[in-house]
């Protein structure tokens, strides 16, 4: 019996590449089908592809690319997506979902040619927006578990006794940012509000993209459901490590600052450096999509993919300096990026039933990224050009005053 067959769509990407790499040492057959697109891959092929598995350059929405890139497939990892942080808001429903749909038309269509017995979909913690807050006021005056005291007792009585007041705000009003006022309001009482961690129930996209996620979501479930097709939704949260290309806007805060760091120049922070973060490294994720392809229980579930941990930006940025060895101090020059959230932190505790557990901590991942983008060619090209257009957009604004 030859060994199951593999599609991973957007395999020559970042996670894509690390997944089929997994895929492999497990003995797995895998077909790529990538369309190198050039904001993430301007100089081609990228030379970690490896030989073993078989690439077929082509479009994820295009169906002739899609059908033969499915035939004979048994499972598939749909990892191919657009994303970044421009307006072009018509090609993240595109790209991101009409292939998604396309996916299910085609297997349906004829499942003796198209046998695909599951299919794991990239999510995104965007799916969340703001994610979840509490209000310390309305929850009358008793002070919240900080976000890392709610990591480190998930789910203590605590923190069920407060969910009552718990909101899922809506995107940070552009006028409230221009006063460089960055933190979420109350809705009730206009207090500021506490994160909470963010587990899989909560759907509030704030962003295109982060809508084509969620549609990609309702499709698995929907169509999985209704034609037999397991199905199972990831939702990476800041995902790090080696390969993250460094060319495009969407690829965030390792390339912005580790490019700067390169070049003698400080790390720029947005909003005031105090939004916490949750990053997760690249193999820990490829774990997590191996976990949820063997185990049944993962079937037509939505999961978290999250590191267990809560950063700042500026933290991060320490890291970063430490690792570079740098004396540099970061820069807050008052500016912001429009569809950023404040804080967002993943409630990790689905995933962890199943068995899986973060295991490489951000300074090893920040360190693996900063040895892997030091032998990279012609990052000084790209210091400035995702920042230049982003700015031209009106994507990253600043501070009235
Ligand atoms: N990296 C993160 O932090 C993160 C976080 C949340 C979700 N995700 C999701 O995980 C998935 C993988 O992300 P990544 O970071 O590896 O991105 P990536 O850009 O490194 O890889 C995506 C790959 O998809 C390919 N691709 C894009 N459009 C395509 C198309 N129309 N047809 C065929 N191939 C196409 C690209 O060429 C690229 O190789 C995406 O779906 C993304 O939305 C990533």
């Amino acid at each position: 019996m030859p060994s199951p067959k593999v599609l991973v769509t957007g395999g020559a990407g970042f996670i894509g590449s690390h997944t089929v790499d997994l895929l492999l040492e497990k003995g797995y057959r895998v077909r790529i089908l990538d369309n190198l697109q050039p904001r993430v891959h301007p100089r081609g092929k990228p030379s970690y592809m490896p030989k073993e598995a078989e690439f077929i350059q082509g479009d994820v929405v295009n169906q002739d690319d899609l059908s033969r890139a499915l035939r004979g497939v048994d499972y598939v990892f749909h990892l191919a997506a657009y994303q970044d942080y421009m307006p072009d808001f018509s090609t993240f429903i595109h790209t991101n979902t009409e292939s998604a749909a396309l996916l299910f038309e085609l297997i349906v269509s004829n499942r003796e040619r198209y046998p695909v017995q599951k299919i794991t979909f990239a999510s995104s913690q965007a799916v969340c927006g703001e994610g979840r807050y509490l209000c310390p006021t309305c929850a009358g005056g008793i002070n919240p578990p900080t976000v890392h005291e709610q990591l480190a007792a998930l789910h203590s009585s605590t923190f069920h006794l407060l969910s009552s007041a718990i909101h899922i705000p809506a995107p940070r009003p552009l006028e409230q940012l221009k006063r460089g006022d960055w933190e979420i309001h109350c809705p009730d009482c206009g207090g500021v509000m506490q994160p909470v961690l963010i587990d899989e129930d909560t759907v509030s996209p704030g962003t295109a993209y982060g809508i084509s996620k969620y549609a990609i979501e309702l499709l698995a479930d929907r169509l999985g459901r209704r034609y037999g097709i397991p199905t199972v939704c990831m939702r990476y949260t800041y995902v790090q490590g080696p390969r993250n290309s460094f060319y495009n806007a969407y690829s965030g805060i390792a390339r912005r600052f580790a490019l700067r760091l390169l070049h003698g120049l400080p790390p720029i922070i947005y909003e005031d450096g105090q939004q916490l973060r949750d990053y997760v490294n690249v193999c820990d994720v490829a774990r997590a999509n191996l976990l949820v392809l063997e185990d049944d229980r993962a079937n037509f579930e939505v999961f978290n993919v999250g590191g267990g941990r809560a950063v700042t930006v500026l933290e991060f940025a320490r890291i970063m300096l430490d690792a570079f060895d740098s004396d540099l101090e970061p820069l807050i020059p008052g500016e912001f990026r429009l569809g950023d959230t404040r804080h967002t932190v993943s409630d990790i505790s689905k995933l962890r039933v199943l068995g899986w557990e973060p295991t490489i901590p951000v300074e090893q991942s920040v360190v693996e990224y900063i040895a892997w983008i030091r032998k990279q060619r012609g990052t000084k090209e790209y210091l400035e050009e995702a920042e230049r257009v982003m700015r031209e957009q009106g994507v990253i604004q600043r501070i009235d005053g």
